[in-house]
């Protein structure tokens, strides 16, 4: 059992891990000189295969499932491949329409959750080939699946995913890097300036880590609140699911995860007062959409002020406008919007925790809750 070193606990630890697991699970894979993504001893699915691809499936729980729809926008939006994203625990029940040919993403940091493996299983028994993404040498799920691309973000001790969660958007990034090298969807600038991009995030990290501070503050400010609402929008909305999955399982505090647009259709009714809304509203000024849905984001936090929600937002380094309307803001260095889930997950990372320790609970062993669920 590795210690916790100067940390109080590990899932402060695993937080402050991050840029190190990053650094470990992207620079073995990629050459920036020859612009290369170099996956393909560890998927061990044929070049062939690989660009007769038409469809892939991703399926997961939990944690692993948000990074399974932060996947799901990469590949959609790299390579304009389809791409379904399942609750494990759901897939076997839905009769899934998979078969050869087809692609099943399997996502785990144990590789032991039950839910997980039966869906593996079902994947292959259909025919479907299948790539475990897993935190955990040589697991269940890794040994059985066709290739494995593995997280290094080191042992997970904490009941509550952080580092490995990055580290899997960052796999997933990879993949659909080498997928679109493998059917020459960049060019060799194009492949250089994702490598780059991939290369930066650890640094990134660790200036979002600087927040800690700030976040320690909120967490004094909200740790009383007994529900909290979380919205993103697109590829933000797997951070805000997985922002109120770690505070309700650490804090006990309920939370819920939306599409930000969506709250409108309904959740915006309960926004007061006594309803802080988590807002991720950061944006890519260099992708004319990203300054559209931050345009979007920033009306609905205007929303939300006038029912006196107080708003706790996550905008991007510079931005001088939401400051002046959220109640508290952190920043989060400039990124492409498909990296930037890999920054945003931090702050919210570092508020459950926070708000968790304030409450005098036990941030490391949540009641109810095990590491691996090894029962469906
Ligand atoms: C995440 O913080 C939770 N501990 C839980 O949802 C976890 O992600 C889920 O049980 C899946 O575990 P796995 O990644 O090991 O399969």
């Amino acid at each position: 059992m590795p210690d916790k070193g100067k940390f109080p606990h590990y899932m402060l630890k695993e937080i402050f891990d991050q840029p190190k697991g990053l650094r470990d699970t992207i620079e073995p894979r990629v050459s920036l000189d020859d612009a290369v993504v170099r996956l393909e001893d560890e998927i061990r699915i044929g070049v062939d295969d690989l660009r007769a691809l038409r469809r892939i499936n991703i399926v997961a729980s939990g944690t692993s499932r948000h990074a399974g729809m932060a996947g799901q926008y990469m590949i959609q939006e790299l390579l304009n491949i389809p791409v379904d994203v399942d609750y494990a625990s759901e897939f076997e029940y839905r009769n899934p329409l998979i078969g050869p040919g087809e692609l099943t993403i399997v996502i785990t940091q144990s590789g032991e959750t039950a839910d997980t493996t039966a869906a593996q299983r079902e994947a292959k028994a259909k025919g479907s080939k299948t790539i475990a993404i897993s935190n955990v040498i040589d697991s269940t799920i890794a040994r059985e699946a066709d290739g494995v691309l593995y997280t290094h973000a080191g042992p997970e001790i904490s009941i509550a995913s952080t580092k490995a969660f990055t580290a899997q958007m960052a796999v997933l990034y990879l993949f659909a890097l080498y997928l679109g090298q493998v059917r020459g969807k960049f060019s060799k600038e194009q492949r250089r300036a994702h490598i780059k991009e991939l290369l930066s995030l650890p640094e990134k990290v660790e200036k979002t880590l600087e927040s800690s501070t700030a976040c320690e503050e909120i967490g004094k400010l909200y740790y009383k609140f007994e529900d909290f609402l979380f919205v993103g929008r697109a590829i933000h909305y797997p951070v805000a699911m997985d922002g109120a999955l770690k505070l309700k399982e650490v804090s006990y505090i309920h939370a819920e995860g939306y599409p930000t647009g969506e709250t409108k259709h309904g959740p915006i009714a309960m926004v007061d007062e006594h309803l802080p809304v988590v807002a991720i509203a950061t944006c890519d000024k260099n992708d004319f959409g990203s300054v559209l849905r931050y345009e979007k984001n920033v009306s609905n936090i205007e929303a939300y002020k006038k029912q006196l929600g107080q708003v706790i937002a996550i905008a991007t380094e510079g931005d001088s406008l939401l400051p002046n309307i959220v109640d508290q803001v952190i920043f989060v260095p400039q990124a492409p919007e498909l990296l930037s889930p890999i920054l945003e997950i931090i702050p919210l990372q570092l508020i459950a925790y926070y708000i968790t320790v304030k409450k005098g609970l036990d941030v490391d062993k949540p009641r109810n809750l095990v590491k691996s669920v090894t029962l469906e």
